[in-house]
């Protein structure tokens, strides 16, 4: 889309052309676009001077980057350790049979995407799922079936 392209070489223009600028490039177009689409990532190769590959293979190698449109609802599973010692990994476990989407993914209905995310500042409550940016404290894989439920 033309104003895509436009917001995106703005975002370009930002950044010096090497490579310690490929993170934050990355992480910004991310911000701007929910993901980073291969004409972003070729976008970025071009403006650093590097391969796709280069840029592919940096971006996979964090969790934070996602590289499909999130879906309707977002899901997003706290993996930090307040989190995880209170069964993170089994809501995840239990997120991913119910939508058939392991993390990184969309659903193909588009109605749910998946994301593992480190903490979100709120251990109090842990564990913490987000949907959509509203807050859910004191998770349970139950109650977490249930919230799924609802949105489908
Ligand atoms: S560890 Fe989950 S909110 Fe901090």
């Amino acid at each position: 889309m033309p104003s895509e392209q436009h917001s995106l070489e703005a975002i370009l223009s930002q950044y010096a052309q090497n490579r310690d600028s490929l993170i934050p490039l990355l992480q910004d177009i991310q911000e701007q676009f929910q993901y980073l689409a291969p004409e972003a990532i070729a976008a970025v190769a071009a403006h650093l001077n590097l391969s796709e590959n280069d840029v592919y293979g940096v971006a996979t190698f964090y969790a934070q980057f996602r590289f499909v449109p999130p879906g309707l609802h977002h899901i997003r599973v706290c993996e930090g350790t307040a989190c995880h010692v209170r069964g993170s990994d089994r809501i995840l476990e239990s997120i991913s049979r119910s939508t058939g989407i392991a993390p990184g993914q969309t659903s193909e209905d588009g109605k749910f995407s998946l994301e593992r995310v480190a903490c979100f500042g709120s251990c109090a409550l842990a564990p913490v799922v987000v949907v959509d940016d509203k807050v859910y404290g004191r998770m349970t894989a139950p109650k977490t079936q249930k919230l799924i439920e609802e949105k489908k």
